[in-house]
Order: structure tokens, then sequence, then C-alpha cells
């Protein structure tokens, strides 16, 4: 296990209290908070969650994680989750798991987000990690040439989309919401704002990976501590 992956994890650890409604994110980080968050849960502390993935759920379950359907809870108090990147506004790439949408779904939904990463994933602009979009497989052709559009007009350095295969090279991966991941090379986004925007009008873009004004602190792991760190917002 990642040291500074754990130490991040540790940190986000404290933000919890029981009575809470989770978000649980995904990917390598989170899945090092579900463990330890599960401790917690068998040392008494009343919590439930609600995963973002399949993954997730199957680790929580592991983990003695009580889990909760998105639609039996009326609100979601804090989400943890990590990160492809992270820029100095708290803009965040992710889905470099392939989970964007319902990461998506429940970060937006939460009173709180606490992002989760290792220093490697701060930047000063966001764009050398590829954005993941989520298409609906209908008509994709078409809707690459508008994300391609897209992303060149709200000046991407580039904007190349490669269809995201699965590992064993059984064809495209499919994402737990049935959908197909489009990933664009952008090397810089310069304006994230206005690329969401862009991205969010495409009638075939499910949802992009662009996560911008969701996070409220980002918890970064170092060798020996973690740095916390909050945005003011107004
Ligand atoms: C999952 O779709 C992503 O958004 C992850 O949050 C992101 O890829 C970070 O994963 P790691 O913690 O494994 O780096």
């Amino acid at each position: 296990m990642s040291v500074v992956k754990e130490n991040a994890a540790m940190a986000a650890l404290e933000f919890v209290e029981s009575g809470m409604t989770l978000g649980l994110g995904s990917g390598s980080t989170a899945e090092i908070f579900i463990e330890a968050l599960g401790d917690r849960v068998a040392g008494g502390m009343k919590i439930v969650a609600v995963p973002t993935s399949k993954r997730t759920a199957e680790c929580a379950i592991e983990a003695g994680v009580p889990l909760a359907e998105p639609d039996k809870v009326d609100r979601i108090n804090l989400t943890i989750d990590g990160a492809d990147e992270v820029d100095p506004a708290f803009n965040l790439i992710k889905g470099g798991g392939a989970c964007l949408l319902r990461e998506k779904i429940i970060a937006h939904a939460s009173d709180r987000m606490i992002v989760i990463v290792d220093g490697t994933k701060m930047v000063e602009m966001l764009g050398a990690f590829p954005l993941p979009i989520e298409v609906d497989p209908f008509g994709m052709a078409l809707t690459a040439e508008q994300v391609f559009d897209a992303l060149k007009t709200t000046g991407c350095e580039e904007a190349q989309t490669v269809l995201r295969q699965m590992k064993d090279g059984s064809g495209p991966l499919i994402t737990d919401g049935g959908n197909y991941i489009l990933d664009s090379k952008c090397r810089k986004i310069p304006n994230p704002a206005d690329t969401a925007l862009a991205l969010s009008q495409i009638p075939g873009v499910m949802e992009h990976g662009l996560f911008i004004d969701l996070a409220d602190v980002i918890v970064v792991g170092e060798a020996d501590h973690a740095r916390v760190i909050e945005l003011a917002r107004d």
C-alpha cells in the first residue's frame, strides 16, 4: 500500500463524524480510505455510505461499511474521493477509473467534498492527464467530432480523442452506466469552466471529467504526514 495515499486517506478520516451520510469515491486512494473507514465502523462509528461505482460498493462491503442506495438518502454530508489532477483553484480532472458520471452525481449532491491525492496530482494547469468524457455509444463518432470542436474553441492546446478500450483487448470499455469513455489529450486546458460548459452542451456527452467548484478540501499525502488545504469560498 502506498504510504502517501494512506496518509491522505487517514487525514481525510478526521473529517468524518458519527451520524454522517458519506459519498464514497472510486480509485486506489478511495479504496484505502474505505478500508480505514471500515475499521472505524468496527469500532462503533455510525455512518452510512453511498458508493460511486460497483467496485467501490464491493470494497465497502468487504470492509464492513454500511451502504445505502442513492435514492434512499435525502442528503449526503460529505464525499471523499480521489482525483487525477487538481489545479490551484481546486478544479479537478477525474475519471481515470471510468467512474466519473456516478462520482459527479454524488459529489454534486454532497454538502462537502474532500479530495485525497498524492503530490503528483497537483498541477498548475489541468490537461496533461487525458480528459475522460463519458458518452452514449449511440452516435459516438458524431459526438467525438463535437467534443473536438468544444475543446478547440475553448482554448485547449490539443484535442486528440481516443475511445478507451478494455485492458484485455476485448473491445471498448463499458462504464457502470453502460456508456463509453473518450479520453481527450488536451495537454493544456486554460479555461476549465468554459470547456466544462461547452462539453455539457453536447447531447451525446453523458458527463465529463472536469469537476469545477465541487472540491472544498484537498488532502495531499506526503511521506510522513498529509497537507490539508481548504478553499475559502465566498
Ligand atoms: C475514478 O474514476 C477516478 O476519478 C479516480 O478518482 C481517480 O482516477 C484517482 O484514482 P487513484 O486514487 O487510483 O489515483
